[in-house]
């Protein structure tokens, strides 16, 4: 029975944390290191972001001829409205890239693979994790169209045309997204319903899913290396005197010692509560001091009303899909009177392929099980090598698409005076 008030407060904490973490946890899935806690950072955000667009939508109208308005109130006039927009805004960008980040690290530290304890399946909680990041895109992509202003309108505009070059079911997925062929006050509401209700709950869905995994699966990949290691060392111990259980006295004979490699554990690892709680809020602090500063600091963009009849030159989709924009200009050429047109290839088979290769790797990648949540393992080089590649090119083009490319999508220097100054954030 807790006796003060801090004693009843931990029993709270501490029952919470021992439901979602095992009671012990090793010292190297503790270590800043092992995962760079970009999952726990993840979680972090998508809490930001919940909370303070709980705020925003106190003030936000869902109407084509109200969005616009009741977001400029709220960048101008309504009190801490600048810097909770800011946070949220900044937030949304920041867990698109501590989303792929944490794939990053997951990947090149082989944390997917089959091999674990006895029970465990590693490639369901990468799918979990491959839908999650779906999900995250297409969570900053809802949230993209709300503001109404020209930066939103023709981001979504360029975004749901490249949806559109889909085989057979392309017209039909933009049809369903926008409520019509064009965006406008049934694209809004749509947009704003999975926005605020269907891709939240379902986020919060595969996370807890995905939580539940990792404990299923035997704790995080880099500890399984550190229980082989325990057990080839309890093997080569000598006996020694240890804690002893006699059944109360009930049975005859001898007690039976414990020395097992869980008595050694206890000197590989630590218990979860407070150790794992106290890197968790640290994490979390972290993230939001992050959030709050740097939405503080840089205003979230607010251009003119959303005009159809007006369309910016280059109509740029938001930055993370810019890779994208920037393969289908590449892949768009003419061929005597023929234009080719990339949209297909650079906008849905590309896309279509990269999301089919990841969620088959667990079962192409035949490194052995010694590789499991290991950075940068031998066995793993050249899958490493040809990853970060691609991963480098997607970021240069990501680059390019953002800050290069003027009207027609034509190169253009960023210090140019005549470069439209695009800003992302
Ligand atoms: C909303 C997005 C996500 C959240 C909140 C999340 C959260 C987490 C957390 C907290 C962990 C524990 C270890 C760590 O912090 O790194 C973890 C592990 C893991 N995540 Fe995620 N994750 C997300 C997306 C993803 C994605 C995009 C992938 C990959 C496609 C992925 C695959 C995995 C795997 C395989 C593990 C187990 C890793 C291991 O055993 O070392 N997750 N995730």
């Amino acid at each position: 029975m807790p006796r003060t008030p801090r004693e009843a407060s931990e029993a709270v904490v501490q029952n919470f944390a021992l439901h979602a973490f095992p009671a012990r946890i090793t010292k190297r899935a503790l270590s800043w290191l092992a995962t760079g806690w970009l999952g726990t950072a993840s979680m972090h955000l998508f809490v930001i972001l919940t909370v303070t667009g709980l705020v925003l939508m106190f003030l936000y109208v869902p109407s084509v001829d109200r969005a616009y308005d009741s977001v400029k109130d709220l960048q101008y006039v309504v009190a801490f409205g600048s810097w909770i927009r800011g946070t949220h805004r900044i937030a949304a960008h920041l867990m698109v890239v501590a989303v792929v980040l944490h794939l990053v690290r997951v990947f090149l530290t082989g944390a997917y693979k089959r091999e674990g304890p006895p029970g465990s399946f590693r490639p369901m909680n990468w799918w979990l994790g491959l839908a999650l990041l779906l999900l995250t895109f297409g969570l900053s992509f809802t949230g993209y169209l709300l503001p109404w202003d020209q930066l939103a309108y023709w981001a979504v505009t360029v975004g749901t045309q490249i949806a559109a070059a889909a085989p057979l079911i392309g017209e039909d997925l933009r049809g369903l997204l926008l409520g019509g062929t064009t965006v406008g006050q049934s694209a809004l509401i749509r947009f704003y319903v999975l926005h605020c209700f269907v891709l939240p709950m379902a986020t919060i869905f595969l996370v807890s899913w995905h939580f539940w995994r990792i404990r299923k699966d035997g704790g995080l990949a880099v500890a399984d290396r550190v229980g082989d290691a325990v057990k080839a060392r309890a093997k080569a111990l000598p006996p020694k005197p240890g804690k002893t259980y006699t059944l109360m006295g009930s049975t005859e004979g001898g007690t039976v010692q414990v020395e097992t490699p869980v008595a050694l554990m206890e000197e590989e690892s630590e218990s979860s509560v407070p150790h794992v709680v106290r890197r968790g809020f640290v994490v979390f602090l972290v993230t939001f001091a992050l959030c709050s500063l740097l939405g503080l600091l840089l205003h979230a963009p607010l251009e003119e009303a959303a005009n159809p009849a007006v369309t910016p030159n280059p109509a740029k989709a938001p930055w993370y899909f810019l890779w994208l924009q920037e393969l289908v200009s590449i892949l768009t050429f003419r061929i005597g009177d023929t234009v080719i047109d990339g949209t297909l290839i650079g906008g849905i088979l590309l896309p279509g392929l990269i999301v089919t290769v990841l969620a088959a790797w667990p079962f192409l990648d035949r490194s052995p099980a010694a590789a499991a949540g290991v950075w940068f393992h031998r066995t793993r080089r050249r899958q490493n090598v040809i990853f970060l590649v691609l991963l480098l090119a997607a970021v240069v083009l990501t680059i390019i698409g953002t800050f290069f490319r003027g009207p027609y999508w034509g190169w253009v220097w960023p210090w140019d005076p005549s470069s439209p100054v695009h800003t992302f954030f």
